[in-house]
Formats: structure tokens, sequence, C-alpha cells
């Protein structure tokens, strides 16, 4: 029998309808659509306002549309892996939720929180479990509501953040399709660039840090700028040159959409025109978690079988990587 490998066989994506502009921001924080449009690329973000709803809820509808597209039942996912760092409750995890709200009873999981890398590293660790035999349907899930832990009177973050994500479905492929390679790493000694401070077992809930705000994304946006435009664009490359892809192999590259600026950097590095980079961040900004799971959504249509993509992702922890993919299907 041909070497498993883990394909993506199916996309589900999704954000709430509620709009957030830049003209919004600038009546809320001392800042300007020009300021934010120069130095991110971001236009607009969506927001999950509705009273009681929660990632799983985001996931949900991704997970919806992604079963409806590839025609099974819920009832046949064995594995979901949830990357979110803005779960529902502390525990337990968003996937048993998430598996609750759609019926998927024949399915295990849990959450992975790798900030905005822990997309790319649950789409590692599921094709892990295809590769081995031992699943054949494993759904992973990109989900965040960054609005739930966002200071909205911080101008250093609450201009970059927005709530959205996306789920995709790994089956095995025997034509040699599907994830090809992967380098992730993290570096935890920048961990206090870019974190939330309070609310964990190091610092748990209290008045005072309610008060002073710790429950919140803190960033120091500078630092983490200099680290992701290094590392992102390095990664990048080094997974290019590990398969033997030159420029023109790569069809299309789909980076953590956190600043255009870091993008444009990461493409340039890997010697790709523009019109291979694939781009949303002007309507949904940071989702974290969600950022590639949404590109996958929103472009699509334009993979063909066969097709070479590059992901590629940085964030908070540090946490950093890039996976090769053959794309596995033609879209219709
Ligand atoms: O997704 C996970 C990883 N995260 C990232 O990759 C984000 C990385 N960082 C960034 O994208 C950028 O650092 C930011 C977008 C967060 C900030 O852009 P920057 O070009 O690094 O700006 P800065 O922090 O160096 O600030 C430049 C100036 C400062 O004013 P002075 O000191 O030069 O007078 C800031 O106070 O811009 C000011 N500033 C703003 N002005 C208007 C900072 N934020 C704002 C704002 N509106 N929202």
């Amino acid at each position: 029998m041909s070497r498993i490998t883990a394909a993506i066989t199916a996309i589900g994506g999704y954000v709430p309808k509620d709009v957030l502009t830049n003209q919004d921001l600038e009546k809320m924080v001392d800042t300007s659509d020009e300021w934010i449009t120069t130095r991110t690329g971001i236009k607009e973000r969506h927001i999950l306002k509705e009273p009681g709803k929660a990632s799983s809820d985001i996931a949900v509808e991704a997970v919806k549309e992604l079963l409806d597209k590839r025609g099974i039942s819920a009832k046949e996912i064995e594995l979901v892996i949830f990357a979110t760092v803005t779960g529902d409750l502390i525990f337990p995890a968003s996937a048993n939720i998430l598996c609750d709200k759609i019926g998927a009873t024949n399915a295990w999981g849990f959450d992975l929180g790798a900030a905005c890398s822990g997309f790319l590293y649950a789409l590692q660790t599921g094709a892990q479990f295809i590769q081995a035999g031992t699943h054949s349907k494993v759904l992973v899930v990109g989900v965040d509501k960054m609005s739930a832990i966002i200071d909205y009177q911080d101008r250093n973050t609450c201009i970059i953040f927005g709530d959205g994500g996306g789920a995709v479905l790994l089956e095995p492929n025997y034509e040699g399709l599907g994830i090809q390679d992967a380098i992730l790493k993290s570096d935890g000694s920048g961990r206090e660039f870019l974190f939330q401070k309070s609310g964990g077992s190091l610092r748990p809930p209290t008045i005072e840090t309610v008060t002073n705000r710790e429950h919140f994304v803190y960033q120091e946006g500078k630092t983490v700028f200099k680290f992701a435009v290094t590392n992102m664009a390095d990664v990048s490359k080094r997974i290019m040159e590990q398969n033997n892809l030159r420029s023109e192999d790569v069809n299309w590259l789909l980076a953590h959409q956190a600043n255009k600026r870091i993008i444009d950097y990461t493409a340039e590095t890997m010697g790709l025109p523009s019109e291979k980079v694939l781009m949303n961040i002007q309507r949904y900004g940071n989702t974290t978690s969600g950022t590639i799971p949404l590109l996958f959504k929103d472009f699509e249509k334009k993979f063909k079988k066969g097709d070479n993509l590059i992901l590629a992702t940085f964030g908070g922890g540090f946490t950093w990587g890039s996976i090769y993919l053959k794309w596995a299907y033609d879209c219709a």
C-alpha cells in the first residue's frame, strides 16, 4: 500500500456579522484610519457581540459549512483539535463543547494553545493521526473571539484584533497530496512581549487584576514585530529550501494576517510576487488562530489539485512555523 498522507478535503469559515471599522475606532481611542491602514493594512474587523455567544459558536458555523460541503454527518468525525486562546471556559475544552453543539458524538478532542500559530500546530498534530492510520476524519479548528480579551482603551492592541475563524477536515490521501512538511518552533523566553497577564494559575483573578486591566492582551508591538518579521520569513524560506522549492514552484502563500508589512517581507524573502500572496487582513484584522482557516475559506476557489501552498505564522509565546502542503482537490 502507498504511503498515507494527510490532505485537507473540506473547509468552512465564519466571521460574526457586526463590523468594527477604523472610523469606529477613531471615536474610541486616539488613532486614525490613515495610521491603522499604513501601519497594518487593516480597514475593519468583525466582532461577536451577541450575548451568550463564544468561540465555540463561531466554530459551529464554520463546521456546519464544512460538513455540508463534504456531505458527511458530524457523527463521522473521529477527532477534533480546537486551536484557540479564547476558549469558552478555562475548562472543559472548547473541543468538547463544539462536539456537543454539532452532534459529533463519536469524536474525542482537545484544545491546543499556541496563540497565532495555533492552527498550524493543530494541523500538524492532526496530520499525525491520519498518517499513523489510526484516524480517517480529523477536524482541525482555528477560532478566536479576541474581542473577549481586548482592551478597547488600548490603541496598541484594539486596532489589530478581530473575531472569527474556521475549520478544515483532514483525511487520508494515497496520491501523495496533502501535508508534505512542517517546521514548527517555539521560544518561551519571548512570553512577556505578547500575553495576557492574569487569569491563569500564575496570577488568578482578583479585584486588583481586574482593576489593573490585566485580563486583556498586552503586547509590545515593536518587539513582536521584529521577531515576527525575521522568524516568519526565515522559516518560510527554510521550508522551501528543504523541499527543493523555487519561488516559481510555490503557487500560494497563506501567511498569518497580523500586519501587512510582515506578510510583504515574508513574501519578498521567498521571492514571491504579490499575486501569489493571499491577503484578507483588510477585512478581518488579526483573528489569532483564525487567520489561516479564513484564508482557506476566502481563496479556496483559486486552488487547483497539486498546487503547492506554503502556510506561515508567528505569534505569542513566541510560536512560529511553516507548513508545506500539496492541495488535494479542484473546487467546483
Ligand atoms: O499576531 C501575533 C503577532 N503580532 C504581530 O505580529 C504584531 C506585530 N506588531 C505590529 O504589527 C506593530 O508593531 C503595531 C501595528 C502593533 C504597531 O506599529 P509600529 O509601526 O510598530 O508602531 P510603534 O508601536 O512603533 O509606534 C509608532 C508610533 C508611536 O508614537 P511615537 O512614540 O512615535 O510618537 C506610537 O505611540 O505610533 C504611535 N501609535 C499609534 N498612533 C496612532 C501606536 N499605536 C497607534 C495607533 N494609532 N493605534
